[in-house]
């Protein structure tokens, strides 16, 4: 168990490179799906056993539904048998789930058990896993603009009114704080429409390691690195 020195409350990961590993070792992409889905498990532990109270996992997102229908079909039959087995491991760890994203996209037996993790978690409180599935950032954006612009038709709010606090209310991620450090695995250097305004001030890491590679010791390296930055915030 690692114990980290001040670590962030709040890590976001873009969890890539499950097809280049498995094309790397000459297996369908569909391998990499599978072990990079193992590799959650190991990194949500990881996050709790460093004290950070918030992670969220990009799972899917809105231009991920533009995959090969096989892909995608994979990809959901992964994630239901996720979230259909890992109840009791998720009580016993403490962990409480959330979900953000287009519910409406995702097969009914699917936004069921989303439901029902996220009702019967409700009270964990060792860390908050929050997972982005049918994600898009600039989606979550406009839907918040649309709520705003829904309020002050009524006469609810009046244009001044709209700030900062009340944006973040309308988005997704309202119980939620901001991501403290981003981290993409693969190599790639994009943020690929994910918490584009909750990661105004976040630390950003990248690691060449693919998702299904990346572990414990990788992880809580970052979290080292992080723990040496100086966030400035604008000042001096
Ligand atoms: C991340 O791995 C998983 C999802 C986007 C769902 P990729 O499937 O993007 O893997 P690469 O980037 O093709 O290697
Ligand atoms: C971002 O990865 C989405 C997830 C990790 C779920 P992608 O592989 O879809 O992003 P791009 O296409 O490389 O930007
Ligand atoms: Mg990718």
């Amino acid at each position: 168990m690692t114990e980290v020195k001040n670590p962030p409350r709040h890590v976001a990961i873009i969890m890539d490179g499950n097809g280049r590993w498995a094309q790397k070792k000459g297996l369908p992409r569909s391998m990499g799906h599978k072990k990079g889905a193992e590799a959650v498990k190991k990194i949500v532990e990881a996050a709790g056993e460093a004290g950070v109270k918030f992670l969220t996992l990009y799972a899917f997102s809105t231009e991920n539904w533009n995959r090969p229908e096989d892909e995608v079909k994979t990809l959901m039959d992964l994630l239901r048998q996720y979230l259909k087995s890992q109840l009791r491991e998720l009580q016993e760890k403490g962990v409480r789930i959330l979900f953000i994203g287009e519910r409406d996209m995702l097969d009914k037996d699917i936004i069921q058990a989303m439901n029902s993790l996220e009702k019967e978690t409700a009270d964990n409180d060792k860390i908050t896993l929050c997972i982005a599935l049918s994600y898009g950032s600039r989606q979550e954006i406009v839907s918040a603009a649309k709520k705003i612009a829904a309020l002050a038709k009524r006469g609810d709010i009046a244009p001044e009114d709209i700030d900062i606090k009340m944006f973040s209310d309308m988005l997704y991620t309202s119980t939620i704080p901001d991501p403290d450090l981003l981290i993409r695995t693969s190599g790639e250097q994009r943020i690929s429409n994910y918490l584009l305004w909750q990661i105004a001030y976040a630390e950003l890491a990248f690691t060449n390691v693919l998702w299904p590679d990346f572990g414990k010791e990788e992880f809580n390296e970052i979290l080292q690195n992080y723990s040496l930055r100086e966030r400035r915030y604008g000042k001096v």
